[in-house]
């Protein structure tokens, strides 16, 4: 079947970036992203595309050529559901904060109500393909609550899950490793994977597009997530050891990288891993083999978020016993907040956690992020007290230990610490003479990302201490 018109429900990280490399490169195409959030689809269809909802390298462009040609972005759900041959699910799908399974499996009433709503409008055959993270066997899931719709439509459920990271998500898109796509093996499930193969071959090539059963795609997908995780909590576990002895984290990082079997990429230690995938997506996994009665499976994977929670915990520790065991009225400055460089995204950003250990402790924390405003910052916070139980009043007395500025320079002014929780390249070009000059004495630097200039910032005077640097 030729796709002709496409719908995208989700208008959000994987949305918004996905369905815009789609349309560009398939002008013939007609995409409709929908969102039931009325400002974030109003920011899509901003004239200004600086405004656009997400911050992403090359996403302007992208939008500047499809957009009003064969891209739209609209809050008529209804409309572009009943017109599409195609429709994929790109909502959230958080981990579950309340109830059967709660802080360990994704949340899927958000997909649910959306399989419910196509099952209500649809008139015509469909492909539902599935681009939000989501537990392996949701598919079937899907396809249950749409072949009960008693009007005769039917529905093929794809796995398409998405690997593009944030902050290079269009070169990702273009230049994808590869793509998965998981359907039925029956004739018209592999009729509905051709007709999604050919939207990715307008710009890849057969090898870049690898199909599966409809389980292999849901499973990659989580697998992918764990064993990336997996490396960073690896690295991150020796950095602590580092620490202690006389070894570099970054010179064990590299002198096992450059063994092809392990390879270089992602060993790089850091105050740890954020992002709203990782930490999810494990949870679901662990849940998964906890539900198939399969323990020792789910106590290895779960050792990831542990040794994860660790390192953010290990960072602010070593804040404050640094500053010779307290940093109750004491001023620290956070350079980034995002939960890595190039994106305005802060979900389960390391630097939520870290704040809450320091202002625990009674610290002031003074924020600047290039990208982050202090409406997004306090949100973070907020929304991390309420899980914890912590009572409005003593929420609102919290917030008045975070100040966020618009500039470094305010931020840095007269301040007794500076953690670097963002690795955003900017840092490293700052005056770090005229910062050391004032700030108090002993001036600190805790370097969690390790992006800074060791020598340098020693021989002005700062104390610097990076991750895993014995
Ligand atoms: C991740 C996967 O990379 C992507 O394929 C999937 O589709 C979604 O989840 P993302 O969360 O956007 O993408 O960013 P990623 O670059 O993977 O970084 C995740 C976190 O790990 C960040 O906090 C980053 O700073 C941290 N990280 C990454 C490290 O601490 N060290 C590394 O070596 C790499
Ligand atoms: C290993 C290291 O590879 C080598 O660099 C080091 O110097 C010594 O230890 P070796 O033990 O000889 O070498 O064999 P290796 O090929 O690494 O296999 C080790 C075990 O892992 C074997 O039992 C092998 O069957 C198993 N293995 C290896 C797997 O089960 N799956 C794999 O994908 C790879
Ligand atoms: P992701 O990182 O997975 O893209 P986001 O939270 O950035 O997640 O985006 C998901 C988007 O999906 C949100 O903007 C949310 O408003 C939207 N959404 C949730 N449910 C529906 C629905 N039933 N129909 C349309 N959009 C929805």
């Amino acid at each position: 079947m030729k796709i002709k018109n496409i719908c995208c429900l989700g208008a959000g990280y994987v949305g918004g970036p996905t369905m815009s490399v789609i349309a560009l490169k398939c002008p013939e195409i007609k995409v409709t992203v929908v969102d039931l959030n009325k400002e974030r689809i109003l920011a899509w269809n901003d004239e200004d595309l600086d405004k656009l909802p997400i911050y992403e390298p090359g996403l302007a462009d992208v939008v500047r050529e499809a957009r009003g040609r064969n891209l739209f972005f609209s809050t008529e759900v209804e409309l572009a559901i009943e017109a599409a041959d195609m429709i994929f699910i790109s909502v959230n799908t958080p981990t579950k904060t309340y109830g059967e399974g709660k802080g360990m499996a994704a949340d899927l009433k958000f997909v649910e109500l959306c399989a419910r709503q196509i099952a209500r409008i649809a008139k015509n055959d469909k492909i539902i393909v599935e681009k939000s993270t989501l537990p392996v066997r949701t598919a079937e899931t899907l396809q249950t609550i749409l072949d009960h719709t008693g009007n005769g439509v039917k529905f093929e459920v794809l796995s398409n899950p998405e690997f593009l990271a944030e902050g290079t998500a269009i070169n990702d898109l273009f230049y994808a490793d590869r793509v998965l796509i998981g359907g039925k093996q029956t004739e018209s499930g592999q009729r509905a994977i051709q007709s999604l193969v050919d939207i990715y071959a307008h710009w890849l090539s057969p090898e870049q597009i690898l199909t599966t059963n409809v389980w292999s795609s849901e499973l990659s997908k989580l697998t992918a997530n764990a064993f990336l995780a997996q490396r960073i909590s690896s690295i991150n576990a020796l950095s602590a050891l580092c620490e202690v002895t006389e070894a570099d984290v970054d010179e064990v990082a590299n002198a096992i990288g450059t063994d092809s079997r392990i390879g270089s990429k992602f060993l790089k230690a850091s105050v740890g891993f954020g992002g709203s995938c990782f930490q999810k997506d494990i949870l679901n996994l662990v849940y998964l083999c906890r539900y198939f009665n399969l323990p020792e499976v789910a106590n290895y994977w779960e050792q990831i978020i542990i040794l994860n929670d660790y390192q953010k915990y290990r960072f602010a520790k070593k804040i404050i016993t640094s500053l010779f065991n307290t940093v109750s009225g004491k001023k620290i400055t956070f350079l980034g907040w995002a939960f890595k460089k190039n994106t305005n995204d802060t979900r389960e950003s390391a630097a939520i956690y870290v704040a809450e250990h320091l202002i625990e402790d009674g610290a002031e924390i003074h924020v600047y992020d290039p990208k982050v405003s202090e409406t997004k910052i306090k949100a973070d916070m907020r929304y991390l007290w309420e899980l914890k139980g912590v009572t409005d009043q003593k929420i609102e007395q919290k917030l008045q230990q975070i100040f966020v500025y618009q500039t470094a320079i305010e931020a840095l002014d007269l301040t007794h610490a500076v953690a670097v929780l963002t690795e955003w390249d900017e840092f490293k070009t700052y005056d770090w003479e005229s910062i050391y000059s004032n700030m108090y004495k002993p001036a600190f630097v805790f370097d969690g990302r390790n992006i800074l200039d060791v020598k340098k910032l020693t021989t002005i005077g700062f104390q610097i201490k990076g991750i895993g640097k014995g």
